[in-house]
């Protein structure tokens, strides 16, 4: 029988694993599916944990949301085709839900759809590689639950493993002298600790934003935002100051590009993520960076030099839930022979095409816009 595999279950991962289970609802013969989750549970970020480093099994810590994190967009932009908020939540709920009310909607969808039991938790994929003879993937997992590293041979990998969760970590001068805090976004977890504090951000995009907003909210001191391409430039209250670049820290102080200077406490670098797939072999391995339309993934998610492996929720996200489904489906019905792919050449050329169009984009909006014709 045909195997699929799916690396994570956060909603990617979910979406994936519905798309197959509503196919199956409808009287279609499905493959074998089994997806590896390295954390104990399902919903990825959303499965918030107050731990940083590594977790209880030695494995790089996946969630970097925090505890008092809201949506940063509105719920309707992300609400699930065949699953709504009201059907959930059985009334009307504002538009930007905390975390945890997120998380209930996500795992309500996929426990209607009972599959959680295709989830091998606690099970991280260390190796894909794959065999051209057999034409078959070898996965190798190490199973922590039962202490056991085992390899099994699949048809199809689809990558769910997101990328917002390795640190992107800019070094600056002065760092090895600074007496307080250096912690990256992704180790940030509750603001109350830099209450009377004064913080510095750096980065303007939107980890800075909420963070220092979370900060302001929960009493800290001062703030000092800077940036290395363009300023948040937001109407700021009396005691958060925007600054050009970073130059570099002494002990106690932090100089910025437009030649002022800084006493702070500690400095919160919300300098994004890398795409970070060292489970993969090179020649299946995504390069990219945090981008709308990343080469190499025909319609996104399509691996181009060898299509039976597939990526997803792999662009940057102006669309989250409602962008991964429709990659899932997609996905699905490539798998399931109803959608044919051009050659490789006509792929390539798409995705440069698509990729060209993107860098052109020089608004927000405009880039929502893309991003949404995408989903589309
Ligand atoms: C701080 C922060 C705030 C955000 N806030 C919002 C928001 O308000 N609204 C919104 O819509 N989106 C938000 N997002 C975007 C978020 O990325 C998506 O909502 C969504 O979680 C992406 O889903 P995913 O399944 O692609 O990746 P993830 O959610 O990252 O899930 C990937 C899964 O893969 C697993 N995994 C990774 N490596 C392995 C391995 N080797 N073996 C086995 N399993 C593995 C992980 O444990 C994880 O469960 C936020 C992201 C961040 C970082
Ligand atoms: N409440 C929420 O829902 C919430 C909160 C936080 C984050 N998020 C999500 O998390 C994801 C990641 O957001 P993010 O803000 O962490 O990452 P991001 O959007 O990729 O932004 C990274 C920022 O770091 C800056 N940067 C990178 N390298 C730098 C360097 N060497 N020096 C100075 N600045 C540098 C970038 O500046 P340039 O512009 O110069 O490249 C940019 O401002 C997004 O999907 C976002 O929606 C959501």
């Amino acid at each position: 029988m045909t195997r699929i595999a799916i690396i994570g279950s956060g909603p990617s991962g979910m979406a994936q694993l519905r798309a197959f289970q509503s196919a199956k609802a409808k009287g279609l013969e499905i493959p074998e599916i089994i997806c590896f989750e390295k954390q104990s549970d399902w919903g990825g970020q959303w499965n918030y944990t107050w731990r940083t480093g590594v977790d209880e099994n030695g494995e790089p810590v996946h969630s970097s949301m925090y505890r008092y994190l809201w949506s940063n967009g509105p719920k309707e932009a992300l609400e699930f085709a065949d699953y709504t908020f009201e059907e959930h939540f059985k009334k009307p709920i504002a538009s930007y839900p905390p975390r945890e009310v997120l998380w209930d909607y996500i795992k309500g969808r996929v426990e209607k759809a009972n599959i959680k039991h295709l989830v091998r938790f606690n099970t991280a994929v260390q190796h894909v590689s794959y065999d051209e003879n057999k034409k078959k993937f070898n996965i190798a997992v190490e199973d922590y639950k039962n202490q056991r590293h085992y390899v099994e041979e699949f048809d199809y990998v689809i990558v769910a493993s997101g990328h917002f969760s390795t640190p992107n970590l800019p070094v600056f001068k002065g760092f090895e002298r600074f007496h307080g805090r250096i912690l990256h976004a992704h180790d940030f977890r509750d603001a109350r600790e830099f209450a009377d504090k004064s913080v510095l951000l750096i980065g303007s995009s939107y980890s800075a934003e909420d963070i220092g907003s979370q900060c302001y909210k929960y009493g800290a001191k001062q703030i000092y935002s800077c940036y290395r391409s363009q300023p948040m430039g937001f109407k700021w209250p009396k005691n958060w100051s925007e600054k050009k670049q970073l130059v570099r820290v002494d002990e106690r102080k932090a100089y910025f590009g437009d030649g002022t200077s800084a006493k702070v406490d500690a400095i919160i670098l919300c300098t994004g993520y890398l795409h970070h797939f060292p489970f993969i072999e090179d020649k299946l391995r995504l390069r990219t960076h945090n981008c709308l339309y990343p080469l190499d993934l025909y319609q996104g998610v399509v691996w181009e030099k060898n299509p039976r492996l597939f990526y997803l929720g792999m662009q940057d996200q102006w669309y989250t839930f409602n962008m991964f489904d429709a990659q899932a489906w997609y996905v699905r019905d490539i798998i399931l022979g109803k959608i044919s792919l051009p050659n490789i050449m006509e792929m390539q050329h798409h995705t440069e095409k698509k990729h060209l169009e993107e860098r052109a984009l020089s608004t927000d909006e405009k880039k929502a816009r893309f991003q949404g014709e995408y989903v589309k």
